[in-house]
């Protein structure tokens, strides 16, 4: 029988013969559900898209988090054509880059500057760099498992970087304050740094809510010892808070990185910092041939607006409630326990008692049969353009997908 993704995995081979791997990152086949799942996309539209071999997908990973709005929003392509006209990439920014600035300033509480780059890494990367020349220290700590990007210091690969490039970074568990201040204690002085997510989503894991106090406190010994707190808001930003998530879980970081929303699928990435790392922030070179690029800068300018204007947050967060308790009465049917997880905006889930993925592995290839996209490994991204209707058709297709669990694991 022919394979339903045929078209797929004959584009495959020919980037296997062209591009190392074939796919190269996060979205590379073998890190999902090789042979069971799309390979390639044709084009999207609202919560939906279609990939080369025709399926049609409601999607619940948003390509990994930066839709927010919905793919190919009229309004964000619409600020982005009229700046395209004008120009993009020129030897100077364009002023769009200043407003952008003055708004994201202006959300962001204790934040009095703001930077721009592509990657949610450029940003991450940078802020450290901040924090020790502020500082004039070296060592960063960070949660042990939690994803900042794909540079030496952080990358979760196994190839081309050193030990030495991560001599100064030492990692604590996610919610052990013991864990942090021994680390303190061992390296006092020397610390410039303490990079963290707003929630831990570790990929190939239940994401985990910070504990009660848990980055109260860290804010709190940052701020004794001098230390620059950095709060990783690549992946969450904008998805629970429009003034950055710390406004959700109630800290406040000294620096804070964006990127993925920011632009509703537009390259850009920003950070923001306190008044005091000014100085810091402007010797720490930093530049790319495109971080400057102005039709990024207007899209998420319209996207910062219509978030704003449509409560877009609240949005997600209801359809985000509507999607858990139907997907827990779904698999409670058919007699499955899941251990679901993150805040409703950016739901997972896992099934309990289990440690291998197989369930969420066959869970995942039967969604995508039945038209809705979702990763085994990695958390989930709803989009404003969710409706009712859709969530409805999620539903269905997880009802069916349940079923069909349940013949493949009779014992539940
Ligand atoms: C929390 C977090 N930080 C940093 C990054 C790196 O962003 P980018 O892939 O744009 O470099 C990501 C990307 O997934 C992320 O989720």
């Amino acid at each position: 029988m022919e394979s339903p993704f045929s078209r797929s995995h004959a584009l495959f081979s020919r980037a296997a013969a062209v591009i190392p791997g074939g796919i190269f990152g996060h979205t590379s086949p073998a890190a999902s559900l090789p042979g069971a799942s799309p390979y390639f996309a044709q084009n999207a539209q609202g919560c939906r898209y279609t990939d080369v071999d025709g399926h049609e997908y409601i999607d619940l990973l948003c390509g990994y988090g930066p839709i927010i709005l919905g793919y190919n929003h009229p309004e964000v392509e619409a600020a982005a054509a009229r700046q395209a006209r004008d120009g993009n990439c020129f030897n100077h920014p364009a002023p769009v880059m200043v407003e952008l600035a003055e708004r994201l300033v202006a959300l962001v509480d204790f934040a009095s500057w703001a930077v721009f780059g592509k990657n949610g890494a450029d940003m991450t990367s940078w802020a450290i760099q901040v924090a020790r020349e502020h500082t004039q220290r070296k060592k960063i700590l960070k949660i042990a498992g939690a994803y900042h990007g794909a540079h030496p210091w952080c990358t979760p690969g196994h190839g081309g970087w050193i030990p030495e490039d991560r001599e100064h970074i030492h990692a604590f568990p996610w919610n052990d304050l013991d864990a942090f201040h021994t680390l303190l204690k061992r390296f006092r002085n020397q610390v410039a740094g303490v990079i963290v997510t707003a929630f831990h989503h570790p990929a190939f894991g239940d994401s985990i809510l910070p504990a009660p106090g848990f980055l109260p406190s860290l804010q709190d010994s940052c701020q004794r010892a001098g230390i620059v707190l950095i709060l990783d808001d690549v992946r969450s930003g904008f998805r629970l808070h429009l003034g950055g998530s710390h406004r959700h879980f109630g800290f406040e970081p000294d620096l804070i990185c964006f990127s993925k929303a920011l632009g509703n699928g537009h390259p850009i990435s920003a950070a923001l910092g306190r008044e005091n790392l000014r100085i810091a922030a402007s010797k720490v070179f930093l530049t790319g041939s495109f971080w400057q690029s102005a039709v990024p800068m207007a899209a998420a300018l319209r996207c910062l607006e219509i978030l704003e204007r449509e409560n877009v947050i609240a949005h997600l967060e209801q359809i985000g409630a509507i999607l858990r308790a139907g997907f827990l009465s779904a698999a409670g049917r058919h007699g499955f326990s899941l251990h679901y997880s993150g805040p409703d905006a950016m739901p997972f889930f896992t099934f309990a008692n289990e440690r291998n993925f197989l369930r969420n592995q066959a869970f995942c290839r039967a969604m995508i049969r039945n038209g809705v996209f979702l990763h085994p490994h990695h958390n989930w991204f709803l989009c404003a353009a969710l409706q009712d209707k859709d969530v409805q058709e999620i539903l269905r297709a997880a009802d069916g997908a349940f079923r069909l669990l349940r013949e493949e694991f009779p014992q539940g």
